[in-house]
């Protein structure tokens, strides 16, 4: 059965040799699909089983959003509402996400999960990157990881979030429990492993710990780095061949030359910058000096409780001084190249069929119309959400 996706207005292929400028734009374009593989992409008109009539609407591939902290119990709105009124960010609240989630339960933390998929799918994002970071013991890592390892290929490990209360004044003793038996407990979950290298949380010497080990272990390498001040964590990154080093809220001009002669990604998290009332970083400096960038939403209770790389774009657009063009480019190819995941971000031939409908002619509105529910249709996803939760637009 093949069904196609016909009177397109604006086809984003990110394959420039299939259409105009770096995203490969075809105006006037069809889709073809069967089940999970793009069959073809061109001009409209093609001829399939099924039709499906775009009725002149913007299609691109699916966002790939690559840093998220989807698995966690409770929300933290009264912090939010507090910092709002002058409280600063500093990352403590870790901890009460990490009470929260430990007391919740497997099949709790299941739904909650579930549920925030559901919302990822709706918000045009088809694939997740998904973080631990909430259990900090080996049971309740292993736990979290394992649920995260239920729904993508694409889970990490944060053992190394920050240090609970029952290790205070021990990191040391926590780092050494994070590399030795619960890197155990999590390695058969994971594909990546993290750590919060910034002041309060982690150093570099432990964070490199924590990386080394995960590496021994076969893991693949990111890192969270430079979100509230300037720091080692970027350059510790990419020294040690990080996929990705995420945050760069503060990048000093050493921090963007090492980026700019290295394979790492810097991923921006804008929203969770609008959430701390952080400036927002310069992403235009970064780029033009030829640094590889992603954009993701870093959902999590604390810092970003927000699904929607709509509003990312929009930030990044306003705010980061980005194009539009890169910032969609960020959300698709910027993430797939920061997980290592060159299938992904692209409509092409072979490729697999995860698309987003817009609501809207053209991929401006992404930034034009911010706040607007614009995600008309989601087409699959990298992703498989629990059966219990309602997928209700595909
Ligand atoms: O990426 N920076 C560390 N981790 C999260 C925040 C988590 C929280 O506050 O709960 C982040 O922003």
């Amino acid at each position: 059965m093949t069904l196609v996706i016909d009177n397109i207005s604006e086809l984003i292929t990110n394959d420039p040799a299939l259409g105009e400028g770096p995203l490969g734009i075809i105006n006037d374009a069809s889709v073809v699909v069967s089940g999970d593989e793009v069959l073809a992409v061109g001009k409209a008109g093609a001829s399939a089983d099924k039709q499906l009539d775009a009725g002149g609407r913007c299609v691109l591939p699916g966002f790939v959003d690559s840093h998220t902290h989807l698995v966690f119990a409770g929300d933290r709105a009264e912090e939010f509402t507090r910092r709002m009124a002058g409280e600063p960010y500093d990352g403590g609240g870790i901890r009460v996400t990490t009470d929260a989630s430990r007391q919740a339960g497997r099949e709790a933390l299941r739904a909650e999960l579930g549920q925030r998929l559901g919302e990822v799918h709706r918000a045009g994002t088809t694939a997740v990157e998904i973080k631990s970071g909430y259990g900090l013991s080996v049971d309740s890592e292993a736990e979290l990881t394992a649920l995260a390892a239920e729904v993508t290929s694409e889970s990490t490990f944060l053992g190394a979030h920050l240090v609970p209360s029952e290790f205070q004044d021990r990191v040391d003793d926590y780092v050494e429990l994070v590399c030795g038996p619960m890197l155990d407990a999590v390695r058969d979950h994971v594909r990546w492993i993290d750590a919060f290298c910034e002041t309060g949380a982690f150093d570099a010497d432990q964070s490199r710990a924590v990386l080394e080990a995960g590496r021994a272990a076969g893991l693949g390498l990111r890192l969270h780095a430079n979100q509230l001040g300037y720091g080692p964590g970027v350059q510790l990154g990419v020294e040690l061949g990080c996929a990705s080093v995420d945050h760069c809220t503060y990048l000093s001009d050493d921090d963007i030359e090492a980026l700019a002669a290295s394979d790492t990604v810097a991923t921006y998290l804008p929203a969770t910058d609008f959430s701390t009332r952080q400036p927002y970083p310069n992403a235009r400096r970064a780029i033009d000096a030829g640094v590889k960038v992603a954009i993701a939403s870093n959902c999590n209770p604390g810092s970003s409780y927000t699904t929607s790389l709509s509003f990312c774009i929009a930030l990044a657009v306003r705010d980061m001084h980005m194009t539009i063009d890169e910032a969609v480019a960020a959300v698709t190819t910027g993430g797939a190249a920061a997980l290592h995941r060159p299938d992904l971000g692209r409509i092409v031939e072979g490729s697999p069929a995860h698309l987003t409908i817009l609501d809207a002619p053209s991929r401006h509105h992404l930034a034009y119309r911010p706040g607007v529910p614009l995600i008309w249709r989601t087409f699959g996803s990298d992703y498989r959400i629990p059966s219990t939760n309602d997928q209700n637009n595909n």
